[in-house]
């Protein structure tokens, strides 16, 4: 997201109020070929609902729009960048990379070696900085795997790579599920924001899973019995402090993913940077219509139910979930700090006073962007979850933020 703009509202009860390829006001309109993969994808997510007895839970219908084969969002292979739907940290300037390394290298030398394993690569330009700064500082890791599902992504990686490092690009190998055992470093930036998350509605009337349904020509929100029991635990355990009607999401894919991560990893630290809060934040009474946001062409817009497999959809993460996620899978909480103090501490002011002057400019301009707290420095955060040895990590030593867990 990094430069996805914040503050519309989500409103639960809003659905599509043209067809489900018609943008809410003020958005440009879809081509014709991409209104043909979205109605291909509308009548599949129809056939799912029928299958399912009317409705989908939301985060089925998340699931789709984001990843149906050859339809969904990231399946089809999203602009990512500048000229894209949103602009993420390693986008923006490879500054962000090269912090990055800094701790990966470090945290290499305390697992003592290992692989790097990027989960979620996107246009692949996180790789491309993080492998050049390793060799740069003498600390490459013993193969680079990135974890990706989206065949159009892992395309545009292998290309870039390929170009961009043609000899290092031998060292990068591709999975398509995690890995069992994983001893290195996992780093994750904005993968878990665009995992399917749950939603769920509090009324007068009780509690509610959201899910999706088909309803005069277009998608709608429908209320579900609370059937999932981690889901129904959850909004038990959140329910008695929140006002009504209250709105939200729980990012339970993002949290088996952590654990299953996190059980793999024998030794060494694993890094998730997104745009979230501590749980305490994140179910705030006054955040009553949730967190999720669609982004389209640089524009977001409360809406997941329009210009489906068009739009980028999101939820905020849950810090404090993906921290008790990965101490269940036996891990320590060895950092959590903001963006913007994170790459304080790991060498940005040093990037910055060596570059040569004209570069210096432009890039002070894009650390402003990374760092400052009402750009991306406060929102972002950095989770950092280890297991084996220990010690000091470039990043962390700034701000430890833990305790507001
Ligand atoms: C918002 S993009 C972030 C891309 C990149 N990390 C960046 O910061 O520019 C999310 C990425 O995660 C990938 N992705 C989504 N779900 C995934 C999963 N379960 N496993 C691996 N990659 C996934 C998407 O295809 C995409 O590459």
């Amino acid at each position: 997201m990094g430069e996805r703009k914040q503050g519309a509202v989500n409103q639960h009860s809003r659905s599509a109020e043209g067809g489900p390829t018609t943008p809410p006001p003020g958005l440009p309109e879809p081509a014709q070929e991409e209104r043909a993969r979205s109605a291909r994808l509308t009548a599949r997510l129809r056939a799912l609902m029928a299958e399912a007895g009317g409705a989908l839970p939301f985060h089925r219908y998340m699931a789709e729009a984001l990843y149906a084969p050859g339809l969904g969002y990231y399946a089809a292979g999203p602009v990512l960048g500048e000229g894209g739907d949103f602009v993420t940290a390693p986008e923006l300037s490879p500054l962000f990379g090269r912090c990055l390394a800094r701790t990966v290298a470090v945290a290499l030398e305390q697992a003592g070696g290992g692989v790097v394993l990027e989960a979620g690569a996107g246009s692949g330009a996180l790789a491309v900085t993080l492998l050049g700064e390793l060799q740069a500082l003498g600390a490459l890791p013993e193969a680079y795997l990135i974890l990706e599902l989206s065949p159009a992504l892992r395309a545009r990686q292998e290309a870039r790579l390929a170009l961009e490092h043609p000899t290092l690009a031998t060292r990068v190998r591709w999975l398509q599920a995690p890995p069992e055992r994983l001893h290195g470093v996992v780093v994750a930036n904005e993968l878990l924001d665009a995992l399917p998350c749950h939603r769920f509605l509090l009324d007068e009337e009780g509690a509610w899973e959201l899910g999706v349904t088909w309803e005069g020509g277009r998608f709608a929100w429908a209320r579900l019995p609370l059937e999932d029991t981690h889901l129904a635990q959850r909004v038990r355990a959140l329910a008695a402090g929140l006002p009504r009607p209250y709105a939200s999401e729980v990012g339970l894919v993002a949290e088996t993913w952590v654990r299953t991560l996190g059980q793999a990893l024998e030794r060494g630290l694993m890094l998730l940077i997104d745009y979230g809060f501590p749980r305490h934040e994140y179910y705030h009474p006054q955040r009553a219509e949730g967190t999720l946001m669609c982004h389209y062409r640089h524009r977001a817009h409360p809406d997941p139910l329009v210009l489906v497999g068009l739009q980028d959809l999101t939820a905020h993460v849950d810090f404090t979930a993906l921290a008790e996620a990965g101490v269940e899978a036996g891990l320590e909480v060895a950092g959590f700090t903001p963006q913007g103090a994170f790459l304080a501490d790991a060498g940005l002011g040093e990037l910055l006073t060596g570059a040569p002057e004209p570069e210096r400019l432009r890039l002070a301009q894009a650390a402003k962007r990374l760092t400052l707290p009402h750009e991306m420095g406060e929102l972002f955060k950095v989770l950092a979850l280890r297991r084996g040895p220990g010690g000091p990590l470039p990043g962390f030593r700034l701000l430890d933020h833990r305790p507001r867990l």
